[in-house]
């Protein structure tokens, strides 16, 4: 991580501090975190002090009684140390589960579908939604989860996904559990959402909203940033908090007493997501594998996606920028990419496993990403900063990968199965989602005998959307549609 002077110096505010010993003289319920702030050089949280309301000054404090300075500290340390290398070692290529191409292959994951379908029967696997990020990418105000990207109805992210459940639930006569995680920053927003929309036909009994662990943003100094004269900016702990989170709000527990074996693990933003795929569960449910990850092939090889791969025995998610460019380049003997099980974090995870890696006692570690944050000046006055000014850290899920020692990797068509959103413009953005959608529908349409008009990119000419209720995959949706059907460039069905 390279490091330049803080553009924006904390505020120079030793003359406006209150004195610490009135300070904990009058607030002596918080004098250990008082301490904590003054020991670890982060006063100016107190800038404000004489100018905030009673209420303001109790939230602040309590703020900073949840805030563990020493690891912050710890954190912002490493940053500092941390260069940007090539991971050491050989890598190996994992084991993958190809795209089935010929019908023997294809009768295999007709087989193994059964083994999903009857877990997914008999209500051993729960949904699990990762929806606690900030989405300062896309920017918009509410959760990334409610922006409206159905391509002709428009419907949210949050109610395709419950569509495609109520889907699953309705082909499998089963009820599918569905556990989203949240943050602080967005829980009250998506609970209402889901309240105000009736839960999209879900039961409300059948859905669980948690939160996630936050940490401080800091400067490039490694002062706590402020976004008001009494709140500290902080910001989800990354999906990795997912783990933690499970545990202490006891959410395990509560899975495993409704009997639940397995958890299909998904982020949020993929509106190409398969939800609670049954080959893929059965593959991991076949292979007894503790985690199982679906992958996509990288489009070029600088393509900027994590790779999974063997390094020092265990299995790891190499990002991007740790690849060497001669790795990033190395060719198989059939002359295809080397390196090229691109991770799309969709996971079936184990319970026992999960409970393995409690028992250990271990816990996944923090990187540090710079972001642009909206803070206070010295003056007190907002700044929007044009080049990165802030540091978080957050742990990933995948982490949890060094661990695993029974694996299924299984690769899927990314035109099929993944499309993030992630930004407003351009690349994974909410007009690549629509087209990739209308696209897979395109295909499905097709393939039923339904002739669609493309571009020279591929790209269906027109909006095509077809709802999870009336077809969740190409198979229903050729046993359902009348072939004689013609696309005049608007299609909902
Ligand atoms: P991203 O890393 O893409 O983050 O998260 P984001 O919040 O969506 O977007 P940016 O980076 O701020 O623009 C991938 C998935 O992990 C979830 C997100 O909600 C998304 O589903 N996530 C991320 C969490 O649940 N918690 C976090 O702390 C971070």
């Amino acid at each position: 991580m390279k490091f330049s002077n803080s553009l924006f110096m904390h505020p120079r505010v030793d003359n406006k501090l209150p004195k610490r010993k009135t300070l904990e003289r009058e607030y002596s319920g918080y004098t250990s975190y008082i301490e904590d702030v003054y020991k670890y050089g982060q006063s100016h949280v107190f800038a404000w002090w004489n100018e905030i309301t009673p209420s303001e000054k109790k939230s602040l404090l309590d703020q900073i009684s949840s805030i563990n300075f020493l690891l912050i500290k710890k954190l912002f340390n490493d940053a500092v140390l941390k260069t940007t290398q090539a991971r050491q070692g050989i890598l190996i290529p994992p084991q993958v589960i190809a795209v089935p191409k010929h019908d023997t292959e294809k009768e295999i994951a007709e087989r193994v579908k059964h083994i999903g379908e009857n877990s997914l029967r008999k209500g051993e696997v729960a949904i699990l939604t990762v929806a606690g990020g900030d989405g300062t990418r896309l920017g918009i105000s509410g959760p990334k989860g409610t922006f409206p990207i159905a391509p002709i109805s428009k419907k949210s992210i949050f109610q395709l996904h419950a569509e495609k459940i109520i889907a699953v639930q309705k082909r499998y006569n089963t009820r599918i559990p569905w556990y989203i995680m949240t943050s602080k920053n967005n829980d009250s927003s998506t609970q209402k959402f889901f309240k105000s929309h009736k839960f999209f036909g879900l039961d409300s009994q059948q859905v669980y909203f948690f939160t996630q662990g936050m940490l401080p943003v800091v400067d490039l100094n490694g002062n706590l940033l402020m976004d008001s004269k009494s709140n500290i900016i902080m910001s989800p702990n990354g999906h990795g908090g997912v783990l933690v989170a499970l545990k202490e709000k006891g959410i395990l527990n509560d899975m495993k007493n409704c009997g639940i074996k397995n958890i299909f693990f998904h982020q949020i933003d993929n509106v190409l997501i398969k939800i609670a795929d049954p080959i893929f569960i059965g593959y991991h449910l076949k292979d007894e594998a503790e985690i199982s990850l679906k992958v996509v092939k990288k489009c070029h090889p600088e393509e900027k996606v994590g790779i999974v791969v063997y390094s020092d025995g265990h299995l790891h998610m190499v990002e991007y920028s740790e690849l060497s460019r001669k790795d990033m380049y190395a060719n198989s003997e059939d002359g295809t990419l080397k390196y090229n099980a691109g991770n799309i974090a969709v996971h079936m995870i184990n319970i026992g496993f999960l409970e393995k890696v409690y028992q250990m006692g271990e816990s996944l570690p923090y990187h540090a990403a710079m972001k642009k944050v909206t803070c206070l000046g010295e003056d007190g006055g907002k700044i929007d900063p044009k080049e990165n000014n802030a540091i978080k850290f957050e742990s990933f899920i995948f982490d949890i990968l060094k661990y695993v020692k029974k694996n299924v990797i299984m690769e899927v068509l990314r035109e099929d199965e993944f499309s993030p959103l992630k930004n407003m413009e351009g690349e994974n953005s909410p007009a690549s989602s629509r087209q990739d959608m209308i696209n897979l529908f395109g295909r499905w349409l097709q393939n039923s005998g339904v002739p669609i008009p493309t571009d020279s990119h591929g790209n269906v000419m027109g909006l095509i959307e077809i709802s999870p209720c009336f077809a969740l995959d190409q198979e229903e949706l050729r046993n359902k549609v009348d072939r004689h059907l013609q696309f005049h460039g608007n299609l909902s069905l």
